[in-house]
């Protein structure tokens, strides 16, 4: 572990960094802790703070405790690579705030919640990525509109039996996942085999691994869902079940970054492939699963011509969907990352989307997202500048 992952030893105090002119001030918001000082991924922090000084942006780490809007100065953590180091230091208040406070309790607490509140009043400033999505409220959202409902499985929200009946009905494999999941946590799947003696094959994805249930009964099968669900604590959705295109076997899904750009508009940063690991339900990394590059996959799938045209379809559709998600979410939004699938027939589908996405490991992806972030935030710079302007005229 280096110093960027680790709750680095704060040597000395930031030397006052010079604001560059014509250009907005950056805050990394994140949450305090009582040992490492700050939470979230210091990695992606140190990432962000190297490029902003690259591209002569000022960029730093604040926490929901120290970020007084009231005051001219802000207490927070910069990263000094040559040394690998977190530094502590004053620095001007920011123009526009970066929401990167990394889980979903911590962003719920009534003090957090006021404090983001408080920002995305506050004049002069600019906060985005105000909020954690949940899977229940992204597919309503979708649902609203023509453009992105044929983007979205058929999904209901697990509250009786009848749901889980009714859904088998039409679709002989289901999605069960906790509308608050992340990283593959709590999810099962159901496959009905009619002719089979024990025809309710469950599957149920832990921390760890994943087992298997088969169930005679829709009765016995609510039983044991219920029993997971109920451990989990969390309520959960039921979705209709995509046959996701494989290569060798092994499903693979498509990962998608949508940002804004300099013009505020949405554009697509890049797009991934992560292919499942053996006997896993889903492709997360942490689970055997892959990268690979969403071309070649396709290509061996489809053929060339095809291949083209899903990968089309799929960075269409990010772009519609992403849209559609930022209008009915209220809130201004500069990012998100995106779970799509393709089926085995080409027809893309939308899983799910993060506003808090996880860094992309593809070095082309990686670099233009955090560049990104930058430009976004100059676009937003401007737009403050109006409004300034235009209160004083
Ligand atoms: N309806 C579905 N049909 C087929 N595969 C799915 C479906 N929903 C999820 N998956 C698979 O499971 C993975 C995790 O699901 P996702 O909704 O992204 O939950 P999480 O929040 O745990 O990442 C997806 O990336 C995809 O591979
Ligand atoms: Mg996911």
């Amino acid at each position: 572990m280096n110093a960027a992952t680790s709750s680095a030893p704060l040597t000395e105090s930031a030397k006052t960094e010079s604001v560059p002119e014509g250009k907005p001030v950056l805050a990394i918001l994140t949450i305090d802790d009582d040992i490492q000082l700050f939470r979230g991924n210091r990695h992606n922090f140190a990432d962000l703070i190297e490029t902003g000084r690259e591209l002569g942006y000022l960029a730093y780490v604040v926490t929901v405790r120290n970020l007084k809007l009231g005051r001219s100065r802000v207490l927070g953590y910069t990263y000094r690579r040559e040394r690998e180091v977190w530094v502590k230091g004053y620095f001007p208040k920011p123009h526009v705030v970066y929401n990167r406070i990394p889980q979903r309790e911590d962003e719920r607490l009534p003090r957090v919640r006021k404090k983001l509140m408080l920002i995305s009043k506050y004049p002069g400033v600019k906060l985005f990525n105000r909020r954690f999505f949940n899977k229940w409220s992204l597919f309503q959202w979708l649902n609203k509109s023509k453009a992105t409902r044929p983007y979205i499985p058929e999904t209901k929200r697990l509250t009786e039996p009848q749901v889980l009946t009714s859904m088998l009905k039409r679709h002989s494999l289901l999605y069960l996942k906790p509308i608050r999941g992340k990283a593959g946590v709590g999810i099962m799947t159901v496959k009905t085999q009619p002719e089979k003696h024990l025809p309710y094959r469950l599957q149920i994805q832990n921390e760890k691994r994943s087992r298997t249930y088969r169930c005679s009964t829709l009765q016995k099968l609510w039983e044991r869902i219920k029993a997971q669900t109920d451990a989990l604590g969390e309520p959960y959705i039921a979705q209709q079940g995509i046959a996701l295109a494989s290569v060798n076997d092994r499903p693979f899904d498509l990962r998608a970054l949508v940002q804004k750009n300099e013009t505020g508009n949405w554009e697509l940063t890049g797009i991934g492939a992560r292919v499942a690991g053996n006997a896993s339900i889903t492709t997360h990394v942490p689970r055997g699963g892959e990268i690979d590059e969403p071309e070649k996959l396709l290509v061996s799938v489809f053929g060339r011509e095809r291949a083209q045209q899903v990968l089309a379809q799929a960075r269409n559709a990010a772009l519609i969907l992403a849209r559609q998600i930022e209008r009915s979410s209220k809130h201004r939004l500069g990012e998100m990352s995106m779970d799509l699938g393709v089926d085995t027939t080409g027809h893309v589908w939308f899983f799910e989307a993060n506003s808090k996405p996880m860094k992309f490991d593809e070095p082309h992806i990686r670099r233009k997202s955090l560049e990104r972030i930058f430009q976004y935030s100059q676009y937003l710079y401007g737009r403050l500048r109006q409004t300034k302007e235009g209160t004083v005229r």
